[in-house]
């Protein structure tokens, strides 16, 4: 049965896509999980741009709309199952019904992603609803801080509380928020933290998402970490810390924390 992973920020362009399709193929691709990724985006959907899907005739929005199942609009990609949105959708569509419209697919696979839009509307609300567990994309900046505040609250209210949070192009960290300011603000643990990387805009350019476009970039390498504790394997580890006896730093930690909790808490059904 998969488990299911909402990707999610009030914010617009902090990562979410970028790291939906990483932890997606990088799941499939180096952990050899069987993943569906889906643009919950519904306004604004770009997934098709990273997953190199770029005019696609079956959407989400078709899905939730009732002229297709699900697994009809699959587009197989990377190694991904993947459901594009579509760019233009004149008309309501039930956004709520998602988790349904997902239900008969949950037994294919390992792990279903959720790429979420930054709308703090019902569009935002039905992906924690058909999400097991979210992870919110926040950068290390007081705006960007605010919102997720916002975003923990509101998962909180819905039942649906954040399990991690992903902190996302780190840039100069003498200006920016550390870890434990991050933590502290919001009592979520962080899970990853990625700095900014130059291979992110070369990888969207190419339509290649970045842990195949490029294994060794310091993102791939965080979405790599991460997924390990997603399907319970050891990290891991680079040259250098490989010497270090202990690692102790504050995300590796949580990761563990995490890959204790996942199954016993977060995925219990
Ligand atoms: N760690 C990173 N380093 C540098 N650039 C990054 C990083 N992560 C993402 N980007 C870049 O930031 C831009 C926005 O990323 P992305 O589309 O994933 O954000 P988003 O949160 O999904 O945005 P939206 O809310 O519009 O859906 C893209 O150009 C992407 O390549
Ligand atoms: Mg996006």
């Amino acid at each position: 049965m998969a488990k299911t992973i909402g990707i999610i920020a009030i914010k617009g362009g902090v990562g979410k896509t970028t790291i939906s399709a990483a932890l997606a193929t990088d799941l499939a691709n180096h952990y050899q999980k069987k993943v569906l990724l889906v643009d919950t985006n519904y306004s604004a959907p770009n997934l098709g741009l990273h997953m190199d899907i770029l005019e696609p005739d079956k959407t989400i929005h078709h899905v939730l709309d009732k002229k297709v199942h699900a697994k009809s609009a699959v587009h197989e990609k990377f190694g991904v199952d993947v459901i594009p949105g579509e760019y233009v959708y004149n008309k309501n569509i039930p956004y709520l019904k998602l988790k349904d419209r997902l239900a008969p697919l949950k037994k294919d696979y390992d792990f279903i992603i959720l790429d979420s839009s930054p709308s703090l509307n019902d569009e935002m609300l039905s992906t924690m609803l058909a999400s097991d567990a979210l992870f919110v994309v926040t950068t290390p900046d007081y705006p960007t801080l605010s919102c997720t505040i916002k975003a923990a609250k509101l998962a909180k209210q819905r039942g649906k509380p954040i399990a991690g949070i992903i902190i996302n192009k780190i840039r100069d960290p003498k200006y920016e928020l550390t870890i434990r300011e991050i933590e502290d603000s919001v009592d979520i643990p962080v899970i990853a933290r990625i700095p900014d990387d130059k291979h992110a805009i070369r990888s969207l350019f190419s339509r290649i998402p970045l842990p195949l476009y490029k294994k060794s970039s310091p993102l791939s390498q965080e979405i790599n970490r991460l997924n390990a504790a997603l399907t319970r394997n050891k990290e891991k580890k680079s040259f250098f810390q490989s010497l270090m006896p202990f690692d102790f730093r504050r995300e590796r930690v949580n990761r563990e924390l995490l890959k204790e909790d996942f199954y016993s808490n977060t995925f219990k059904s």
